[in-house]
Parts: C-alpha cells; structure tokens; sequence
C-alpha cells in the first residue's frame, strides 16, 4: 500500500505542477504580457488545460484511489494520508461525473457570454446578454442532473465551492441575518452621515504604493516567497507555499482601493503562505472553500485594516506620506470616513454594513433561475424589486443593476454567496483570537501582527483543504458558520460611530 501511495501522491505532484505552470502563464497574461501574444498564450493554456483534465480522470489514478481506500479506512481519519484519499476521490469522482463533450459547449457558450456581457454592460442593454444567460442557465441545470444525489439543484453548484454546504444551509444563514442588517442600515440612516470627502482628492501613486507596501510588510507577508504588481482586477495566485504573489489597483483620485485592496489580497496571500509544506504538491495545498478563503482576506481588510487600534498605529505614517490631504484630519474623523455606512447600487463599492444584502439579493436570484421559477427575461425587473426592497434603491438601468458583475458570463452560479459567507467567517474568526489572544489591541495597536499571524497559521492556513468548511469551523470554532458574531461587531463598530 505503501508504494501505492507512493505513486498517487507522484501523480498528484505532477498534476499540480501542471496546474501551477497554468497558474504561472495566467499570472503573466494579468500583468506584464504584450496584448498581441493573447492568442500565443491561449493555445498554451488551452493545453495545460486539456493534460490536466486528462490527468486528473484517468482510469489509473481512479484505480489507484479505489486500491488506497480501505488503506485510509485504516488510518487515523484526520491523518494527511486519509484525507489526501479521500479528497482526491471526492475531486476525482467529480471531475469524472461531467462529460467532455459538456466540458467543450460549456467553455464556448461562456466565452461567446463573456463578450456580450462587456458589450451589454457597456450598453446598458440587458437584451444583448440574455439569449446567452439564457443559455448558460440551461447548461448549468444540466450540470446539476450530473450529481442525481444532490438534494437541491443548486446544491450541485455549491458544492464547487463551498463542498459539503447545502442550498437550505445559506438560506437559514441568510434568513436570520437579513432582518438585523436590514434593521442596522435603518438606524444608521437615521443618523447624520459622517464625513469622508478627503478620501477622494488627489494622492501620489508611488506615496500610495509604498505605504501600502509598509502595511503589509509589518503584517507579515514575506517579499522572498511573494512580489506585488499591479493589475486592473486585483488578485492573489499561489504557486505552492514558496511563491504567492498579490496584486493591487491604485487610483490617484482615491485612497480606498489601493488601501484595502493591498490589505485584502495580503490576507489571501499569508494563507497561501501558510499551508503546511507537508501539502505541498498534493492538491490539498489550497483554500478549504472560498468562504474560509474570503474570511481570510476580509480579516486583513476589514477587522484589522478598518479598526481603530490599527489607525492609532498607522495613522500617523499615512499623515507623514500625504501631509496636505490627511496632515489636518483628526484620527477619529479619519476612522468614521473609513467606515461610513451608504446603501449603493454596486456591490464591489458597498461597504461592511451593506454588502451582504447585495448578496442576498443575487443568491436568491440564482436559486430561483435554477429552479426555473424566475424567466431570465424577467432578471431585470425582479433585481430592480428587490434592490428596492433591501436597499431602499433602484437601478436608473441595468449596467447598475442586473448587468454589474461579470461572474453570470463565465457560468458562475453558486459563487456569490462565498463573500458572505467569508464576512461572517472572518468575525467568527475574530471574536475566538480575541478570547485567545487578550491583548490582541494592544499589539495591532503597536504595529504588531505575528501573535494574530501565528493564530491564523495554526488554526486555519496550515489545514489547507483537508477539512471541509463547515467541518473547519467546526474544530476551530467549536460550531458551524454563525451569523451571530458579525452582527454583533457591526453592532458594536457602527453603534459607537454613529452614535446608535
Ligand atoms: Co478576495
């Protein structure tokens, strides 16, 4: 059995190197390659695309896991090796579930999709997508019927991201936290809105990179396994736990996406950084779902880079690089800018308060398309209901409503509800560190991270995808995702801003 082992973990060696020599080319086409070599690098990807396919639903790594399963049976069920089998079947079984001639029709209606949608957007013509959607819709319902034993249809789309969370999972999640972030919004609205006008005024790009660079260097991201590069949709992408690289956006009218944008994909990157090496090159070295991903990444951003503790640290140095913008502006006004609570109608702008709504409202929308109770041609009146039911807003057309986000063009259904679900995570997260690290303030507030760093490692980034996500949260959390405590940080944060 041993030498059986052996052999799966040299074919899963070989299958990730092939998947991070693709990670690699992507990186490259997102940064610095010449707009004329797109076709070049598409025949590239397309055949990394294809081996790895290949490789990964091949009848002899199916033997291989069928002989390994009773062997991980034998073994100590949290052991690397068990789960390594068990997960790479449950990859394997998947992947082999989906037929190629699926796989070809799918990538062809997305790409032709991708397109109309930019050109929709760009026309605020909802008509130009729909015949795509349309279709795509279709596809992903046949998707589904591939998996028979899903419960849900939509639970067959979840599962690629969140595996093992069910459709009736999210809606219970959401359906408790709605009422109260509703309720938050109206209090705050009641109140008079804080200041944050000195966030748009001209700032020095080369000033914003490198305080963005200090930032990040003193929450522990380590420039000898990773580089930063700028790139219009910022992104993390990990090459194993030796080379994970960031991405940030700076825009010199505006200090916030530089700001939490750096911090946000910082957070990404510390966990790529943080598997286990023992993972490395297994297909366990990876995120347990996108919602303890995001949890990661909004913890940086949010619960650290939008704190008081952190300012009272940073504030100073942010006032020394931009002394005529910020060099009069009190911390505490600086802080309330930071924060303020406004209801929009572009989710990627909304803030803490806010955004999960912007969630909802697409979740139920997918559900309701896959169940086939909502016509797509009906999208954009029903998005426009409901913009106005949670956020008291409506859409003047539809490249600010039903036509903003770009993930419906590439198929993505089941996806959107990984950012909720990740801001409730990481406030899971937080309220656990702060019971083990007491004086967690207190180090934030001296500009130290390693106490908060080394939680994290140890907690959540060194599991890498051995554990399921509710099963994590189980084990780190003492329960599965809760609500509770990112209501109770909003709560606590906007009653204290706003005078609640
Ligand atoms: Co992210």
């Amino acid at each position: 059995m041993e030498k059986k082992l052996a052999e799966l973990k040299t074919i899963l060696a070989e299958i990730t190197d092939l998947g991070q020599a693709s990670a690699i080319l992507g990186w490259d086409q997102q940064t610095y390659m010449p707009r004329g070599a797109a076709e070049a690098r598409g025949n590239q990807q397309a055949l990394l695309g294809r081996l790895i396919q290949e490789w990964s639903t091949s009848p002899k790594l199916g033997k291989l896991l069928d002989q390994l399963k009773p062997y991980a049976e034998s073994l100590d069920p949290d052991s690397d090796d068990a789960r390594l089998i068990q997960v790479s079947a449950r990859d394997f079984a998947k992947a082999t579930c989906v037929p190629t001639e699926f796989v070809v029709e799918f990538t062809k209606v997305t790409t032709a999709a991708n397109q109309a949608w930019v050109e929709a957007r760009q026309k605020s013509d909802f008509s130009i997508f729909r015949p795509h959607l349309e279709k795509i819709v279709g596809l992903r319902r046949r998707y589904a019927g591939f998996f028979p034993e899903a419960g849900h249809p939509y639970d067959a789309l979840l599962d690629d991201f969140e595996p093992g969370m069910k459709t009736d999972d999210v809606k219970a999640i959401f359906t408790a936290l709605r009422p109260q972030q509703v309720e938050l919004i109206k209090a705050i609205g009641a109140k008079p809105q804080v200041d944050d006008s000195f966030l748009r005024q001209p700032f020095d790009e080369k000033k914003q990179w490198d305080f963005g660079v200090e930032v990040i260097t003193k929450f522990g991201y380590d420039w000898n396994h990773g580089r930063q590069d700028k790139a219009p949709h910022p992104f993390t992408t990990a090459f194993g736990y030796t080379d994970v690289r960031i991405t940030t956006r700076v825009d010199p009218n505006f200090l916030n996406p530089m700001l939490f944008g750096t911090m946000h994909e910082c957070g990404h990157a510390l966990h790529g950084l943080g598997f286990a090496p023992a993972l490395d090159r297994t297909g366990l070295d990876g995120s347990a779902s996108l919602a303890i991903g995001e949890s990661q990444s909004r913890l940086w951003e949010n619960l650290v880079g939008r704190s008081l503790p952190f300012w009272q640290h940073f504030y100073p140095r942010l006032q020394e690089h931009f002394p005529s913008q910020v060099g009069n502006v009190p911390l505490e006004k600086f802080y309330k800018g930071i924060n303020r609570v406004q209801p929009s109608l572009i989710r990627v702008e909304a803030d803490e308060a806010t955004y999960n709504l912007h969630i909802m409202l697409r979740l139920e929308v997918e559900i309701a398309v896959i169940e086939g109770k909502l016509a797509v041609k009906d999208l954009p009146e029903y998005w426009n209901t409901k913009m106005q039911e949670y956020l008291g807003m409506t859409p003047p057309n539809d490249a600010a409503g039903v036509l903003q986000d770009i993930h419906w063009s590439f198929g993505a259904f089941g996806y959107f509800s990984t950012y909720a679900l990740g801001n409730l995570v990481s406030a899971q997260l937080w309220e656990m560190i702060n019971r083990d690290i007491p004086d967690l303030a207190d180090h934030v507030r001296a500009g130290k991270f390693e106490s908060l760093l080394v939680w994290l490692r140890e907690k959540i980034h060194r599991h890498g995808r051995k554990f399921k996500p509710q099963e994590l949260m189980q084990k780190v959390a003492g329960s599965k995702i809760d609500p509770a405590p990112y209501v109770r940080y909003l709560r606590t944060k906007y009653s204290e801003i706003y005078g609640l």
